[in-house]
Protein backbone atom coordinates (compact mmCIF):
# COMPACT_ATOMS: atom_id res chain seq x y z
CA UNK A 1 0.00 0.00 0.00
CA UNK A 2 1.69 3.47 -0.88
CA UNK A 3 0.65 6.80 0.05
CA UNK A 4 0.68 9.68 -1.86
CA UNK A 5 -0.31 13.32 -2.62
CA UNK A 6 -1.63 15.26 0.61
CA UNK A 7 -1.68 12.38 3.22
CA UNK A 8 -3.36 14.45 5.69
CA UNK A 9 -5.90 14.52 3.52
CA UNK A 10 -5.96 12.21 1.22
CA UNK A 11 -4.75 8.59 1.21
CA UNK A 12 -4.02 6.90 -2.23
CA UNK A 13 -3.85 3.54 -2.27
CA UNK A 14 -2.25 0.43 -4.50
CA UNK A 15 -2.54 -3.33 -4.14
CA UNK A 16 -0.79 -4.84 -6.88
CA UNK A 17 -2.41 -7.66 -7.07
CA UNK A 18 -3.88 -9.71 -9.57
CA UNK A 19 -7.58 -9.42 -9.24
CA UNK A 20 -11.11 -9.26 -10.95
CA UNK A 21 -11.15 -6.54 -14.32
CA UNK A 22 -13.16 -3.88 -13.33
CA UNK A 23 -15.32 -1.37 -15.91
CA UNK A 24 -15.39 2.45 -14.56
CA UNK A 25 -17.57 3.72 -12.28
CA UNK A 26 -16.53 0.35 -10.00
CA UNK A 27 -15.98 0.26 -6.02
CA UNK A 28 -14.27 -1.58 -4.05
CA UNK A 29 -15.84 -2.84 -0.22
CA UNK A 30 -12.78 -2.46 1.81
CA UNK A 31 -13.46 -4.69 4.94
CA UNK A 32 -11.19 -2.68 7.61
CA UNK A 33 -9.53 -4.77 10.66
CA UNK A 34 -12.23 -2.98 13.21
CA UNK A 35 -14.99 -4.43 11.51
CA UNK A 36 -16.48 -1.54 9.75
CA UNK A 37 -16.77 -1.80 5.54
CA UNK A 38 -16.78 1.36 3.42
CA UNK A 39 -16.63 1.82 -0.22
CA UNK A 40 -14.51 3.73 -2.44
CA UNK A 41 -14.51 4.27 -5.77
CA UNK A 42 -11.35 2.90 -8.04
CA UNK A 43 -9.65 5.63 -9.83
CA UNK A 44 -7.44 3.53 -11.95
CA UNK A 45 -6.85 2.99 -15.10
CA UNK A 46 -9.06 -0.18 -15.90
CA UNK A 47 -6.72 -1.80 -18.22
CA UNK A 48 -4.62 -2.00 -15.84
CA UNK A 49 -5.28 -5.50 -14.16
CA UNK A 50 -2.22 -5.74 -11.73
CA UNK A 51 -3.55 -2.96 -9.58
CA UNK A 52 -6.52 -1.74 -8.16
CA UNK A 53 -6.10 2.05 -6.87
CA UNK A 54 -8.41 4.05 -4.67
CA UNK A 55 -8.47 7.56 -2.75
CA UNK A 56 -9.54 8.12 0.40
CA UNK A 57 -10.34 11.89 1.88
CA UNK A 58 -9.65 11.94 5.84
CA UNK A 59 -13.29 12.88 7.38
CA UNK A 60 -12.20 13.26 11.09
CA UNK A 61 -15.54 14.10 12.09
CA UNK A 62 -16.62 10.99 10.20
CA UNK A 63 -18.06 7.41 11.36
CA UNK A 64 -14.09 6.42 11.64
CA UNK A 65 -13.61 4.60 8.66
CA UNK A 66 -11.53 7.14 6.89
CA UNK A 67 -9.37 7.71 9.87
CA UNK A 68 -8.98 4.07 9.92
CA UNK A 69 -8.04 4.05 6.51
CA UNK A 70 -5.01 6.82 7.04
CA UNK A 71 -3.74 5.17 9.99
CA UNK A 72 -2.75 1.99 7.58
CA UNK A 73 1.00 2.12 6.57
CA UNK A 74 3.13 0.91 3.39
CA UNK A 75 2.96 -2.19 5.05
CA UNK A 76 -0.58 -2.85 6.17
CA UNK A 77 -2.75 -5.67 4.30
CA UNK A 78 -6.40 -5.25 4.04
CA UNK A 79 -9.64 -7.24 2.74
CA UNK A 80 -11.23 -6.57 -0.39
CA UNK A 81 -14.60 -7.34 -2.23
CA UNK A 82 -15.31 -6.67 -5.21
CA UNK A 83 -15.07 -5.04 -7.51
CA UNK A 84 -19.03 -3.93 -7.87
CA UNK A 85 -20.35 -1.34 -10.24
CA UNK A 86 -23.34 0.81 -9.10
CA UNK A 87 -22.64 3.97 -10.94
CA UNK A 88 -22.18 2.28 -14.73
CA UNK A 89 -20.49 4.14 -17.84
CA UNK A 90 -21.95 3.74 -20.72
CA UNK A 91 -20.51 4.16 -24.28
CA UNK A 92 -21.53 7.15 -25.69
CA UNK A 93 -20.48 9.61 -28.24
CA UNK A 94 -20.54 12.51 -26.45
CA UNK A 95 -20.43 13.06 -22.39
CA UNK A 96 -19.98 15.71 -20.03
CA UNK A 97 -18.55 14.66 -16.77
CA UNK A 98 -19.07 17.08 -13.53
CA UNK A 99 -16.75 16.28 -9.98
CA UNK A 100 -16.80 17.71 -7.02
CA UNK A 101 -13.56 17.34 -4.92
CA UNK A 102 -13.28 13.45 -4.00
CA UNK A 103 -16.28 13.00 -6.48
CA UNK A 104 -13.13 12.90 -8.55
CA UNK A 105 -12.18 9.64 -8.49
CA UNK A 106 -15.43 7.27 -10.45
CA UNK A 107 -14.48 9.87 -13.46
CA UNK A 108 -11.20 10.14 -13.98
CA UNK A 109 -11.50 6.35 -15.27
CA UNK A 110 -14.61 7.67 -16.97
CA UNK A 111 -12.94 10.24 -18.56
CA UNK A 112 -9.83 7.65 -19.59
CA UNK A 113 -12.58 5.55 -21.14
CA UNK A 114 -14.07 8.63 -23.12
CA UNK A 115 -10.89 9.23 -24.63
CA UNK A 116 -10.32 5.74 -25.95
CA UNK A 117 -13.71 5.60 -27.33
CA UNK A 118 -12.66 8.66 -29.15
CA UNK A 119 -15.81 10.27 -27.47
CA UNK A 120 -16.16 13.76 -27.20
CA UNK A 121 -16.11 14.64 -24.14
CA UNK A 122 -15.55 17.85 -21.12
CA UNK A 123 -14.62 17.61 -17.57
CA UNK A 124 -15.45 20.36 -14.94
CA UNK A 125 -13.87 19.88 -11.60
CA UNK A 126 -15.32 21.73 -9.07
CA UNK A 127 -14.15 21.97 -5.28
CA UNK A 128 -13.59 25.11 -2.42
CA UNK A 129 -9.47 25.66 -3.74
CA UNK A 130 -7.28 23.85 -5.59
CA UNK A 131 -5.57 22.58 -2.60
CA UNK A 132 -8.78 20.68 -1.85
CA UNK A 133 -8.87 19.26 -5.38
CA UNK A 134 -7.41 15.89 -5.33
CA UNK A 135 -5.60 14.28 -9.06
CA UNK A 136 -5.35 18.09 -10.40
CA UNK A 137 -1.36 17.06 -11.79
CA UNK A 138 -3.37 13.85 -13.66
CA UNK A 139 -6.19 15.63 -15.23
CA UNK A 140 -6.22 14.32 -19.35
CA UNK A 141 -4.97 18.09 -21.00
CA UNK A 142 -7.49 20.33 -22.48
CA UNK A 143 -11.13 20.25 -22.73
CA UNK A 144 -10.99 20.18 -18.45
CA UNK A 145 -12.30 22.91 -16.78
CA UNK A 146 -11.05 23.32 -12.86
CA UNK A 147 -13.51 25.46 -11.17
CA UNK A 148 -13.15 26.70 -7.51
CA UNK A 149 -14.91 28.47 -5.03
CA UNK A 150 -12.22 31.22 -4.55
CA UNK A 151 -12.07 31.47 -7.76
CA UNK A 152 -15.24 31.28 -9.08
CA UNK A 153 -17.40 31.94 -6.61
CA UNK A 154 -20.15 28.89 -5.91
CA UNK A 155 -20.90 26.93 -9.24
CA UNK A 156 -24.13 27.55 -10.51
CA UNK A 157 -25.25 24.15 -11.80
CA UNK A 158 -27.49 25.70 -14.95
CA UNK A 159 -24.58 27.65 -15.90
CA UNK A 160 -22.33 23.99 -15.71
CA UNK A 161 -24.86 22.71 -18.29
CA UNK A 162 -25.99 25.58 -19.94
CA UNK A 163 -23.70 24.76 -23.57
CA UNK A 164 -24.40 20.89 -23.11
CA UNK A 165 -25.77 19.55 -26.33
CA UNK A 166 -28.75 17.16 -27.07
CA UNK A 167 -27.77 13.11 -26.86
CA UNK A 168 -24.84 14.18 -24.32
CA UNK A 169 -24.34 11.70 -21.12
CA UNK A 170 -23.70 13.55 -18.18
CA UNK A 171 -21.64 11.87 -15.42
CA UNK A 172 -21.63 13.52 -12.01
CA UNK A 173 -20.29 12.19 -8.72
CA UNK A 174 -20.07 15.21 -5.94
CA UNK A 175 -21.09 16.50 -2.86
CA UNK A 176 -25.53 16.36 -2.36
CA UNK A 177 -26.08 20.02 -3.02
CA UNK A 178 -24.34 19.50 -6.63
CA UNK A 179 -26.13 16.57 -7.23
CA UNK A 180 -29.23 17.90 -6.66
CA UNK A 181 -28.71 21.11 -8.17
CA UNK A 182 -27.57 19.42 -11.49
CA UNK A 183 -30.67 16.63 -11.54
CA UNK A 184 -32.49 19.86 -11.12
CA UNK A 185 -31.33 21.74 -13.82
CA UNK A 186 -30.80 18.83 -15.81
CA UNK A 187 -35.14 18.35 -16.52
CA UNK A 188 -34.43 21.69 -18.45
CA UNK A 189 -32.32 19.70 -20.83
CA UNK A 190 -34.63 16.30 -21.89
CA UNK A 191 -32.58 15.43 -24.51
CA UNK A 192 -30.09 14.54 -22.32
CA UNK A 193 -29.12 11.34 -19.97
CA UNK A 194 -27.90 11.66 -16.55
CA UNK A 195 -26.03 9.24 -14.71
CA UNK A 196 -24.92 10.14 -11.03
CA UNK A 197 -23.41 8.80 -7.71
CA UNK A 198 -22.88 10.65 -4.16
CA UNK A 199 -20.74 10.04 -2.15
CA UNK A 200 -23.01 10.98 0.82
CA UNK A 201 -26.86 10.05 1.52
CA UNK A 202 -29.48 12.23 0.16
CA UNK A 203 -31.78 14.16 2.32
CA UNK A 204 -34.16 12.70 4.07
CA UNK A 205 -37.72 14.13 2.48
CA UNK A 206 -40.98 14.16 3.97
CA UNK A 207 -39.85 12.32 7.13
CA UNK A 208 -42.13 12.08 9.96
CA UNK A 209 -40.73 11.07 14.43
CA UNK A 210 -41.11 7.89 15.19
CA UNK A 211 -39.87 5.45 18.05
CA UNK A 212 -37.15 2.52 17.53
CA UNK A 213 -37.10 -0.48 19.92
CA UNK A 214 -33.59 -2.00 19.90
CA UNK A 215 -34.76 -5.28 21.39
CA UNK A 216 -31.31 -6.40 22.56
CA UNK A 217 -30.59 -3.33 24.57
CA UNK A 218 -34.08 -2.86 26.09
CA UNK A 219 -34.10 0.87 24.54
CA UNK A 220 -36.20 3.32 22.93
CA UNK A 221 -34.78 5.83 21.01
CA UNK A 222 -36.67 8.57 19.25
CA UNK A 223 -35.90 9.15 15.46
CA UNK A 224 -36.80 12.93 14.27
CA UNK A 225 -37.92 13.64 11.26
CA UNK A 226 -34.88 14.54 9.10
CA UNK A 227 -32.23 11.92 10.49
CA UNK A 228 -31.59 7.86 9.52
CA UNK A 229 -32.73 5.11 12.18
CA UNK A 230 -28.88 4.29 11.51
CA UNK A 231 -27.63 7.91 12.60
CA UNK A 232 -29.89 7.90 15.54
CA UNK A 233 -28.71 4.01 16.50
CA UNK A 234 -25.07 4.68 15.99
CA UNK A 235 -24.93 8.33 18.56
CA UNK A 236 -25.50 4.87 21.06
CA UNK A 237 -23.71 2.29 19.11
CA UNK A 238 -21.05 3.83 17.13
CA UNK A 239 -20.15 0.13 15.99
CA UNK A 240 -23.50 -0.92 14.28
CA UNK A 241 -22.61 -2.29 10.92
CA UNK A 242 -23.16 0.09 8.13
CA UNK A 243 -21.00 0.94 4.69
CA UNK A 244 -22.94 3.10 1.99
CA UNK A 245 -25.24 4.64 4.04
CA UNK A 246 -27.30 4.65 0.64
CA UNK A 247 -29.10 1.83 0.92
CA UNK A 248 -27.21 -0.05 -1.80
CA UNK A 249 -24.53 -2.08 -0.40
CA UNK A 250 -27.04 -4.28 2.23
CA UNK A 251 -24.65 -4.49 5.29
CA UNK A 252 -27.31 -2.64 7.76
CA UNK A 253 -29.92 -5.23 7.09
CA UNK A 254 -31.27 -5.66 10.13
CA UNK A 255 -34.10 -8.33 11.24
CA UNK A 256 -37.46 -6.09 12.23
CA UNK A 257 -39.34 -7.92 14.80
CA UNK A 258 -42.12 -5.57 15.22
CA UNK A 259 -43.87 -2.56 13.55
CA UNK A 260 -44.28 -2.04 9.91
CA UNK A 261 -41.87 -0.29 7.17
CA UNK A 262 -41.51 2.55 5.04
CA UNK A 263 -39.57 1.08 2.33
CA UNK A 264 -37.61 4.34 0.56
CA UNK A 265 -35.67 2.32 -1.84
CA UNK A 266 -36.23 -0.65 -4.08
CA UNK A 267 -33.04 -2.50 -2.84
CA UNK A 268 -34.56 -3.11 0.53
CA UNK A 269 -37.32 -5.86 -0.55
CA UNK A 270 -38.53 -6.72 2.87
CA UNK A 271 -38.58 -10.61 3.95
CA UNK A 272 -38.83 -9.26 8.04
CA UNK A 273 -35.75 -6.91 7.77
CA UNK A 274 -35.02 -3.31 6.68
CA UNK A 275 -31.96 -1.38 5.67
CA UNK A 276 -31.94 1.36 8.54
CA UNK A 277 -29.47 3.77 6.64
CA UNK A 278 -33.04 4.81 4.66
CA UNK A 279 -36.03 3.05 5.32
CA UNK A 280 -38.06 4.16 8.32
CA UNK A 281 -41.08 3.00 10.30
CA UNK A 282 -44.57 4.21 8.66
CA UNK A 283 -46.30 3.67 12.17
CA UNK A 284 -45.21 5.14 15.59
CA UNK A 285 -42.58 2.45 16.61
CA UNK A 286 -40.61 -0.10 15.07
CA UNK A 287 -38.76 -2.86 17.09
CA UNK A 288 -35.16 -3.99 15.51
CA UNK A 289 -33.62 -7.39 16.48
CA UNK A 290 -30.25 -5.11 17.58
S1 LIG B 1 -25.39 0.99 4.80
FE1 LIG B 1 -25.47 0.29 2.76
S2 LIG B 1 -27.55 -0.30 2.57
FE2 LIG B 1 -27.46 0.61 4.51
Amino acid sequence: MSSVADASKLLDCSSIRFGPGWQPGCHLDVLLPSGRRRQYSLCGDPADLRTYRIAVRRLPDGGGGSVEMHRMTEVSTVRVRGPRNAFPFLPRERYMFLAGGIGITPILPMVTAADRLGADWRLVYTGRTRASLPFLDERPSGRVLVRTDDEHGLPDCTDLLRDVEPGTAVCCCGPAPMIDGVRAAGTALPETTLYYERFAPAPIVDGWPFEVELRRGEQVLGVPDDRSVLDVIRDERPAVAYSCGQGFCGTCRTAVLAGNVDRRVPSDPGEGTMLICVSRASGGRITLDL
